[in-house]
C-alpha cells in the first residue's frame, strides 16, 4: 500500500530556537551513570548545534575521585559511545568547558568548596549568569544536598534579578508516595523558590509528546471532534520489551505505578485531554494538566479489579530469546509482590469527557516495545451501506505513536477499486524521520537547553505531582494490604488475563502491540 506522505514546504517549517544564555552547570553524580549516558551527551549536543553560550562551563561534582583531566577524559568517552560522529575539534574545544570537584555530599565543607572554585570559573568565563544545579544522583541524597545548598547560599533564592537565581534541577521519581513527595518538597522549597526548580519527567522532553499540543491546538479540524461527542475511547500504550535491567534495587521498591504511571502515564493523558489555553506559556500549561489531573474520578475501592489490574513478568521469552522471571532478576526479592505491568481504565468527569474511557497500559518484558496514544472515534450512526451487508463500519482510528518509530496514522474507510460497493480500511502514515529526515533529539537534549534559558514549560509542577500521588494512592494501599499476588504473565507477551477483562468486559479490545 503505497503511504500517503504529508510535502514539506521548507518555506512554512516556524521553528523558534533559543540558544541559551551564559550560564553555568553544576552537577552532583557528576561520574554516574545518568551523566555519562544522558546529561553530558546531550549537552555536547547542544553545544555541537551552536546553542550553548560560549561562556559555559560544567563543574561536575561527586565522590570518584577524578581530576580535571580524568573527567574529561570520561566525558570524551561517553560522548562517543552515544554518537560517533562528534569531530575531534568539538570534542576538545567542549571539553575545556568541564571541571571537576570531589567531596563528600553531607560534609559542608563540601559546599565551601564548590563556593570557592565557582567563583574562580566565574571569573575564568566571564558567567554573569545563574548556576544550575543537576542533581543527577539518587532520591534519598535530594535533601541532603539541596539542604546544603540552601546553607551555604548557593541556592541564593534572595537573588533579585530572575536570571541569575540559581536553578535546581530533580529527576523523577519524585518521592515514593504523597507522604515521602510532600516532605521532599518541603525541604527543597525551603532552599528553592517554584519559579526555580525544574522537575525532570523526560518524557515531556520527547518530541512526539510535545507534538500532541502542536496536533490539538495548531490546527482546526482535530478541536471540534476531540471531545465525548465524537471519541469512543482512547487508549494509552507504553509497552516495554526490557526488563528492570541493572536497576532493580530501585525497581522492586517502585513497581510499574510509581515508575512510570504516576509521572510519564499522567502527563500524557494530560497533555492528550487537557483544555485549549491562550498562550503556550508554562504556567498556563501547567495550570490546564493540573485541572485535567484533578478531574479524573478517584478508583471505586469497591471494584478496583473493574478498573486497575497489575501483572509481574515470570520467565519467558523475548525476541526469541529466553529471558528471567522477575523474581529471578538480579536484587528482586524472590516473594516481590512488585508489579512489572498495570493496566487501568480511567474516567475524567468534566464536560468534553464525562463517561469517555481512558485506557492506559504499562509494562516490562512485553512482545515490543510500542508506546502510542490511540483515539478510537465513534462508529458512523447510520450505514447506508447496511442493505449490501456493510452494516458494521470501522471505526476511524487516530494514533500518535511515540517510538520506537516517530508518526501519526489515521485509519479511515474507503472505496476500493472494484465492484461498485467495495470498501478497505486504509491507513493515512506520516512518519517523523522520513519526512524531516532527522533522528529525533534526545528528551534531555531539549529540557536542558530549556532549563538553561529559563522555560518551565516542559517540567512538572508540584501540584501536578501531588495530584498524581493522591489519585494512585488508595490503590497502592489497597495492593500493600492485599495477600494476593500480581497476575504472572510469562515475558514476551502482549497482556494477561486481567488487563483483557477489563476493557473486553466493556465490549473493546486492546490494540495489538505494533512490531516495528
Ligand atoms: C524511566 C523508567 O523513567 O523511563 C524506566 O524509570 C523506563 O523504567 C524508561 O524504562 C522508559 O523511557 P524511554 O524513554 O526508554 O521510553
Amino acid at each position: 500500500m503505497k503511504k500517503i506522505q504529508p510535502s514539506l514546504d521548507q518555506q512554512d517549517i516556524i521553528c523558534a530556537e533559543t540558544p541559551a544564555p551564559p550560564n553555568a552547570m553544576v552537577v552532583f553524580g557528576a561520574s554516574g551513570d545518568l551523566a555519562h549516558r544522558k546529561l553530558i551527551p546531550s549537552i555536547f549536543n547542544i553545544f555541537a548545534q551552536e546553542l550553548l553560550d560560549e561562556k559555559f562551563y560544567l563543574l561536575g561534582c561527586g565522590r570518584t575521585k577524578l581530576t580535571d583531566d580524568d573527567f574529561r577524559e570520561t566525558a570524551k568517552q561517553a560522548i562517543q559511545e552515544s554518537h560517533s560522529g562528534a569531530s575531534a575539534k568539538d570534542l576538545i574545544a567542549f571539553a575545556e568547558k568541564l571541571y571537576y570537584i570531589e567531596g563528600d555530599y553531607d560534609d559542608a565543607a563540601f559546599y565551601e568548596s564548590i563556593k570557592a572554585k565557582l567563583v574562580l570559573l566565574d571569573k575564568k568565563h566571564k558567567i554573569d549568569g545563574c548556576h544550575i544545579f543537576y542533581l543527577a544522583v539518587p532520591p534519598l541524597l535530594y535533601t541532603q544536598i539541596v539542604e546544603h545548598l540552601g546553607r551555604s547560599t548557593l541556592s541564593c533564592a534572595a537573588e533579585s534579578d530572575s536570571r541569575q537565581r540559581a536553578r535546581l534541577v530533580i529527576e523523577k521519581p519524585f518521592g515514593r508516595d504523597l507522604q515521602s513527595s510532600t516532605e521532599l518538597n518541603d525541604g527543597v522549597s525551603r532552599c528553592f523558590d517554584e519559579s526555580q526548580i525544574y522537575r525532570i519527567d523526560h518524557y515531556l522532553g520527547k518530541e512526539t509528546v510535545q507534538n500532541i499540543l502542536m496536533f490539538r491546538f495548531a490546527n482546526t479540524i482535530f478541536e471540534p471532534v476531540w471531545n465525548r461527542n465524537y471519541i469512543d475511547h482512547i487508549q494509552i500504550t507504553m509497552a516495554e520489551s526490557i526488563g528492570i535491567e541493572h536497576r532493580g534495587g530501585y525497581y522492586d521498591k517502585a513497581g510499574a505505578i510509581r515508575d512510570i504511571f504516576q509521572n510519564h502515564m499522567l502527563q500524557i493523558l494530560a497533555l492528550v485531554a487537557m483544555e485549549p489555553l491562550a498562550l503556550f506559556e508554562a504556567d498556563p500549561i501547567r495550570d490546564e494538566k493540573v485541572k485535567l489531573l484533578r478531574s479524573i474520578r478517584p478508583f471505586n475501592l469497591d471494584k478496583l479489579d473493574s478498573f486497575i489490574v497489575r501483572g509481574q513478568y515470570g520467565p519467558g521469552a523475548v525476541d526469541g530469546k529466553q529471558v528471567a522471571g522477575y523474581r529471578d532478576e538480579p536484587d528482586i526479592n524472590p516473594q516481590s509482590k512488585t508489579e512489572t505491568f498495570v493496566a487501568a481504565k480511567l474516567f475524567i468527569d468534566n464536560w468534553r469527557w464525562k463517561d469517555v474511557p481512558f485506557y492506559l497500559r504499562a509494562g516490562k518484558r512485553l512482545a515490543h516495545k510500542d508506546t502510542e496514544i490511540a483515539i478510537t472515534f465513534k462508529q458512523v450512526p447510520h450505514s447506508m451501506f447496511a442493505s449490501v451487508g456493510l452494516d458494521d463500519m470501522p471505526a476511524n482510528i487516530l494514533v500518535l505513536q511515540i517510538q520506537p518509530e516517530e508518526g501519526l496514522s489515521l485509519q479511515f474507510q474507503a472505496k476500493r477499486p472494484g465492484s461498485k460497493i467495495c470498501m478497505s480500511t486504509l491507513n493515512m502514515n506520516f512518519n517523523y524521520k522520513s519526512v524531516f529526515l532527522v533522528d529525533m533529539p534526545e528528551a534531555y537534549q531539549r529540557l536542558l537547553l530549556d532549563c538553561m534559558v529559563g522555560d518551565q514549560t516542559l517540567f512538572s509542577r508540584y501540584d501536578s505531582v501531588e495530584i498524581a500521588w493522591q489519585l494512585l494512592m488508595p490503590v497502592l494501599e489497597s495492593w500493600e494490604n492485599d495477600d494476593s499476588a500480581p497476575y504472572e504473565y510469562p515475558a514476551g507477551s502482549e497482556s494477561f488475563p486481567q488487563a483483557d477483562k477489563l476493557i473486553e468486559s466493556d465490549s473493546r479490545k486492546w490494540r495489538k502491540l505494533a512490531e516495528i
